[in-house]
C-alpha cells in the first residue's frame, strides 16, 4: 500500500485517494480541495526520524506560525521550551514512559500552560488575581496551548518535516518541570518529537471515524455511534493487519485506554501535579 498520492495523479484523484485512507471505505465527499487541505488530510505521526537538524530559521518560523493561532482574550496562555541537548532529550524520554523517539528526535519541543506572564503583570500593578484559580483559566490555557501547537504541527508537515505529539510529559509532571527550569503557574502539557521522518520507516495515514460519527447537523444524534463504530472497528483492524500490528478493534483499545486510575499512567494524580505547580484549580 502506498500512502502518498502518485505524483501524476490529478488533483481531483489526489484528493480522493487522501480520503480513501482517511476514510478507506467510508463515502469521500465532493468538496473545495487545496494543498492547505491536502496537507493536513495526509496528515500521520511519525516516530522515528534521520538525526539531521533542522534548517536554520524552521524554528522560529514554527513558533510565528504557532503564534499566529487564535488565543482566548489574546491573553496567549502558552509558551514552548525547545529542547535539543542529548542529555536533557534522555532523561525527558525517561520520565514519558521511557519512548525512544524523544531521545532520537534532533528537536523537542514541549508545549505548556503559562499564566506565569498573567502572574508577573498583576504583580508589577500589585493587583491580587482571583480569576486564575479555577479550572476555566487553566482550560484556557489548554485551548491556547493546543491550538498554537497544532499550527506549528501543519507548518511541519507543509514543510515535509515529521512529529508526533508526546502525552506522556503529563506522567510525571513536576519532575518535567523540574527538567526545563518552569517557573510557577507554568505547566508541561504535552511534548513533540520533531524531524525529517526516516523513509526506511515510513508511516501511514491511520484512517479516523467515519464522518457521521462525529459530524452532528443541527442536533446531537447518539444514533450515529451504533450505525459508524462496528463499520471503524473493522476499519481499524485492517489497517493493523496491513500494518502489521497487532489486531485489536478501535473500541477495545480506547475503552482499555482509560478503562481505571493505572492505566492513566501517572496522570490519575494530575489535580495534585496541578496544585505543586501553581495552578490551585477550584
Ligand atoms: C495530545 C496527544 C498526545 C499523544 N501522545 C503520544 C505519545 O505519548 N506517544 C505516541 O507515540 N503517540 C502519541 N500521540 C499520537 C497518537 O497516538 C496519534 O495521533 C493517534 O494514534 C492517531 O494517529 P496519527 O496521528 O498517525 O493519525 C499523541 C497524540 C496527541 C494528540
Amino acid at each position: 500500500v502506498s500512502f502518498a498520492p502518485e505524483s501524476n495523479a490529478s488533483e481531483e484523484d489526489a484528493a480522493r485517494q487522501l480520503l480513501h485512507w482517511r476514510y478507506r471505505d467510508g463515502p469521500a465527499p465532493e468538496g473545495p480541495w487545496n494543498e492547505v487541505i491536502a496537507t493536513i488530510l495526509g496528515h500521520r505521526s511519525v516516530r522515528a526520524f534521520l538525526p539531521d537538524r533542522l534548517p536554520d530559521g524552521t524554528l522560529e518560523r514554527l513558533v510565528a506560525a504557532a503564534s499566529s493561532a487564535s488565543t482566548s482574550s489574546n491573553l496567549q496562555t502558552w509558551s514552548v521550551v525547545a529542547v535539543e541537548d542529548q542529555e536533557r532529550k534522555d532523561r525527558l524520554a525517561e520520565l514519558g514512559s521511557r519512548q525512544k523517539h524523544i531521545s532520537e528526535c534532533p528537536l523537542y519541543l514541549v508545549w505548556c500552560v503559562d499564566h506565569s506572564r498573567l502572574h508577573l503583570a498583576a504583580q508589577e500593578r500589585q493587583m491580587v488575581l482571583g480569576g486564575l484559580d479555577f479550572l476555566e483559566p487553566y482550560i484556557v490555557g489548554v485551548v491556547d496551548a493546543t491550538l498554537a501547537a497544532q499550527n506549528a504541527a501543519i507548518v511541519l508537515e507543509s514543510l515535509g518535516l515529521g512529529f508526533v505529539y508526546i502525552g506522556g510529559m503529563r506522567n510525571h509532571p513536576e519532575e518535567v518541570a523540574a527538567t526545563l527550569g518552569l517557573p510557577q503557574h507554568v505547566m508541561a502539557l504535552f511534548g513533540m518529537c520533531v524531524g525529517y521522518p526516516d523513509p526506511d520507516k515510513p508511516a501511514d495515514i491511520k484512517p479516523r471515524l467515519p464522518m457521521a460519527a462525529v459530524l452532528h447537523r443541527e442536533q446531537y444524534s447518539p444514533a450515529a455511534h451504533v450505525a459508524t463504530v462496528a463499520a471503524y472497528d473493522a476499519c481499524l483492524v485492517e489497517f493493523q493487519r496491513e500494518q502489521g500490528m497487532r489486531e485489536t478493534p478501535w473500541t477495545e483499545l480506547a475503552t482499555n485506554r482509560v478503562r481505571d486510575a493505572a492505566a492513566l499512567n501517572g496522570r490519575d494524580r494530575i489535580r495534585t501535579a496541578l496544585e505543586t505547580l501553581g495552578f490551585p484549580i477550584r
